[in-house]
């Protein structure tokens, strides 16, 4: 079973169609790198995966649970960290993940072990009856990234992650993502889609890459292919985006020339 297959999204937001028949396919296990310039299309996507924002066209499967046949199965499928997560400073880290715990249906007499555990995978356990507010931004960043894995979802969306984080920070936000992708017990227990506009990020933990352009799919390609003839991951993505632009602008000259 696939853990997300997306088939011919589309968004459109007045006359800008952020996303444009945008299919993918990510299997058990995988972590792939989510890529595009800004306003690609990367965060509206995301957000019609995991139900946050209905979809113009299209559908998509999460874990096997189509998005609007079992919008509930889909949605508790998915750890979401979103760009901007949604922390309450004034609570304490353990208060949080009980309270997020308890939204996302976590049973009352499996809470507490699951807040423990997610904590720890996030390497939160010193600081779980700390003020949310008083963190750093990396231990914020931890704090949202263990909300997302508290009810331990097959399918990890993650937006930004590492963004506006330190070196080092950044090194151990990406050693923890890698982790919750490893197998456990010969099976994997997370499949990871991330965003991202680090390519070394890219490079130190994601197989593959899925490369939008103005919502379109430009790119999707495991990371060693696209990557062996010796041109770095910066080209690619440079040559992705300048040739879409330069097919646009094509476009544009041949609608200007017709009447004459
Ligand atoms: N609520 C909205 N209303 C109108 N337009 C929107 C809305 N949300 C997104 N857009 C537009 O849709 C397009 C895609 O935006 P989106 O945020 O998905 O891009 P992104 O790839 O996540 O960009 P970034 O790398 O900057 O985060 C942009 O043109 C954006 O302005
Ligand atoms: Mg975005």
């Amino acid at each position: 079973m696939l853990a997300i297959e997306a088939r011919n999204l589309s968004k459109r937001y007045g006359d800008v169609e952020a996303v444009s028949d945008l299919s993918f396919e990510v299997k058990k296990g995988e972590i792939v790198g989510f890529l595009g310039p800004n306003g690609a299309g990367k965060t509206t996507t995301m957000r019609m995966l995991t139900g946050f924002i209905p979809v113009t066209d299209g559908t998509a499967h999460i874990a096997g649970h189509e998005i609007f046949a079992d919008p509930i199965g889909a949605r508790r499928s998915i750890g979401y960290l979103p760009e901007n997560p949604p922390l309450y400073p004034e609570m304490t880290v353990n208060a949080y993940l009980t309270f997020v715990a308890k939204i996302k249906d976590v049973p009352r007499a499996t809470r507490k072990q699951a807040v423990e555990s997610a904590a720890d995978r996030c390497g939160l356990h010193d600081v779980v009856h700390r003020v949310i507010g008083d963190l750093s931004k990396g231990f914020r960043q931890r704090v949202g990234l263990a909300g997302a894995i508290v009810h331990d979802p097959p399918v990890l969306i993650l937006d930004e992650p590492t963004v506006g984080l330190d070196p080092i920070q950044i090194r151990e936000i990406r050693g923890l993502i890698s982790n919750l992708a490893a197998p456990e017990h010969g099976e994997a227990r997370h499949t990871v889609i991330l965003s991202t506009h680090i390519m070394n990020e890219v490079e130190a933990i994601c197989e593959r890459i899925i490369l939008i352009n103005r919502g379109r799919k430009v790119v999707d390609q495991p990371l060693a292919e696209l990557v062996q003839g010796g041109q770095s991951l910066e080209e690619v993505f440079a040559r992705a985006t300048s040739r879409d632009e330069q097919g646009d602008i094509a476009v544009a000259l041949g609608a200007e020339e017709a009447p004459l």
